[in-house]
């Protein structure tokens, strides 16, 4: 499974990708606006730190609107992808852009069939939110589970993005779960580094050179 980091943080894409980790970037109208930046001048800046998918979410409702603003955004680099949201008028447009050769991203899928939906209409990715099904005491892993079953018996290669995701178990849980990609903020990430033995570890190692050093 692939790792990619969900924030508009330049400062953070460019931490975790000097770590070596990372395959992509997913952004979403809220992400951007916490940063309160152009949103075109920050995908310019990340498109030269991380050479791989880079979503960039159109915030138009119709058709018509999502593929006008996706234009643009896809002219940027070859490596913008549109996230577009999972409804009819979202599909419609997902099948527009990909007959003109640019690879959508569908967001906001909670459901098998809405994974089923936007794979068919010709999306790149899909993206099931995990942590927002947690949320409601709905199963978010189970629906990875099902979509990576489903496009498994059905020869689909549209890429699953586990979204959403809150803490380091749901990136293991994902990754188990058949997820080709899981977003991660940047703390998680942070977190997933982290475990108290290798800290005792080091420390321990450390105790004994010097010990030995003073002899
Ligand atoms: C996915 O691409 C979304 O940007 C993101 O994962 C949403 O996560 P949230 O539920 O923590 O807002």
């Amino acid at each position: 499974m692939k790792l990619f980091i969900d924030t508009a943080n330049v400062d953070e894409i460019r931490r975790a990708a000097d770590m070596g980790i990372l395959s992509g970037v997913t952004t979403n109208p809220s992400l951007v606006a916490k940063e309160g930046r152009d949103f075109v001048q920050v995908l310019k800046e990340i498109v030269e730190i991380v050479d791989g998918p880079i979503s960039a979410e159109v915030v138009s409702l119709d058709a018509e609107g999502m593929v006008k603003e996706a234009l643009p955004l896809s002219e940027i680099h070859p490596n913008i992808v549109i996230k577009i949201p999972m409804t009819a008028e979202g599909l419609k447009a997902v099948h527009q852009l990909a007959k003109r050769g640019i690879r959508t991203n569908v967001t906001l899928i909670f459901s098998a069939n809405q994974a089923l939906l936007a794979a068919r209409a010709g999306a790149s990715f899909v993206s099931p939110f995990i942590g927002r099904l947690d949320d409601i005491s709905m199963d978010g892993v189970e629906l990875i589970a099902d979509i990576a079953q489903i496009f498994d018996i059905h020869g689909i290669e549209t890429e699953i993005i586990a979204a959403s995701i809150r803490h380091p178990m749901h990136v293991t849980a994902a990754a188990k779960a058949g997820a080709h990609i899981a977003t991660c903020p940047f703390s998680v990430l942070d977190q997933m580094i982290k475990h108290p033995l290798t800290d005792r570890g080091i420390e321990r190692f450390l105790a004994d050179w010097n010990k030995m050093s003073q002899k």
